[in-house]
């Protein structure tokens, strides 16, 4: 791969704020907003339940002046978890919510428990019954709530529930990930009084009421890292803009341990590989320790290593499904609980390949791009949940590669 990439805006950023949208009885502007499955289904719920939203090329207007419906339905529940983010803005606007249980996914079983936990601290009473979690209140009171488990997930789903509640709340332990960081920016352009993103504590004032406000998303540095992996698995030399290389440190880390040479100018990112890749040992952790998302990536990168590396799994409990398929190409992974140990081999062959899911999809795709031949990968609507404009950006660089 050789040449410039433009990063799109963030689908773990944009998700929870557009979600965050209907706390507001107004008008919000959300720009750098990616065109991914994920943000058009975050949008049909909001259609649902009564917001109006136009779209104009990376910019949406979101109008939830009238909010009818408390309910989430349920196919789109079940297609994407995270829509259980809405819960948490539905009862900041609405004191109620009824949801099914979004259920587990290819990569685990992604309970909510820390979600309705925080919800019960605020007062919200819950009743779940038949697959359905109905949540309601009379009035949200701020509160004291420590998380098991920094969960990003979990971290959203209070702070939007508690902007609007009666009092302060503490959640302690809180994932510290970048977008949670741009999620608090974007409720305080409204009018919250949220602050300690970053740090392990949130503070979140309760306020009365927000108003309108316009608000850009951050880059996507999943995409980034997936991006700087390719470029680093096809021994490329690729450009990357709209980068904020400090939400990447641990990926850029563990890129120069693997003997990528990479550098910066303003919110630019080079990547070169001189000579081979050097196999390195990866831990995943919550932010700032290495990412979950960058996992599948690594493990395929390290199969085109030098050495013998070890991946561990410390976030989710399935996320190793893609790993067959790249031993159909010829690499020598074994999976031994939550490690996966790779022996590098000097290439991969091409092979008929299935994603499952979003990221390991991506980790398939780029090791398409390094066989000699032609791969066909099938599920790809897994990835184009969170890769804007995937196959055009990587025509870009330079890949051969085609939708069918
Ligand atoms: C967010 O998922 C991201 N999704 C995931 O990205 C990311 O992998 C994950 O955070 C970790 O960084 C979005 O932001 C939309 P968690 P989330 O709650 O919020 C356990 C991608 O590829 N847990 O931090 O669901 C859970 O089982 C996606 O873009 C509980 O036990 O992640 C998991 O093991 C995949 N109880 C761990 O915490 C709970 O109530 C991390 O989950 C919640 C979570």
């Amino acid at each position: 791969m050789e040449g410039e990439l433009d990063v799109s805006g963030s689908k773990n950023a944009s998700l929870p704020i557009i979600a965050a949208t209907i706390l507001n009885k107004g008008t919000t502007v959300i720009q750098n907003v990616p065109e991914i499955r994920d943000v058009k289904m975050m949008c049909s719920i909001l259609e649902s339940l009564g917001c109006k939203i136009t779209k104009e090329e990376g910019t949406l207007i979101v109008d939830a002046k009238s909010i009818i419906n408390s309910e989430i339905p349920d196919d789109l529940m079940h297609e994407m978890r995270s829509s259980v983010i809405i819960a948490g803005a539905l009862l900041g606007r609405l004191h109620e919510c009824k949801f099914t249980y979004p259920g587990g996914c290819e990569i685990g079983s992604r309970p909510i428990n820390l979600h309705l936990e925080g919800f019960k601290q605020l007062g919200v009473g819950i009743d779940e019954a038949n697959g359905f979690i109905k949540c309601e209140c009379e009035k949200l009171i701020g509160t004291e709530i420590v998380l098991d488990f920094p969960s990003v997930g979990a971290t959203e789903n209070i702070m939007l529930a508690s902007c609007l509640a009666e009092g302060t709340t503490y959640i302690k332990n809180v994932a510290r990930e970048p977008e949670i960081r741009n999620l608090q920016d974007f409720l305080n352009a409204m009018g919250a009084n949220v602050a300690g993103a970053g740090s392990n504590t949130i503070v979140i004032k309760g306020v009365k009421t927000l108003h309108d406000a316009e608000f850009s998303i951050i880059p996507d540095r999943i995409e980034a890292g997936t991006y700087l992996c390719m470029a680093a698995a096809t021994k490329g030399d690729v450009k990357l803009n709209h980068v904020n290389a400090e939400h990447l440190s641990s990926v850029i880390h563990k890129l120069k341990q693997m003997n990528c040479k990479i550098g910066f100018s303003k919110n630019s990112i080079y990547l070169k590989v001189p000579r081979e890749l050097i196999g390195t040992n990866i831990k995943t952790m919550p932010y700032p320790g290495f990412p979950t998302d960058m996992q599948s990536q690594f493990v395929t990168l390290l199969t085109l290593a030098r050495g013998t590396s070890i991946v561990v799994e410390n976030i989710f409990e399935n996320r190793y499904k893609y790993v067959n398929e790249l031993i159909k190409m010829g690499a020598n992974i074994t999976i031994e609980g939550k490690a996966a140990i790779i022996q590098g081999v000097p290439k991969l062959s091409p092979a008929n390949l299935e994603a499952k899911e979003l990221r390991g999809g991506a980790a398939l795709i780029m090791a398409a791009l390094t066989a000699e031949g032609e791969s066909k990968v099938t599920g790809i609507e897994y990835v184009e949940r969170g890769y804007e404009n995937l196959v055009k950006k990587l025509t870009i660089v330079g890949a051969k590669i085609q939708k069918a």
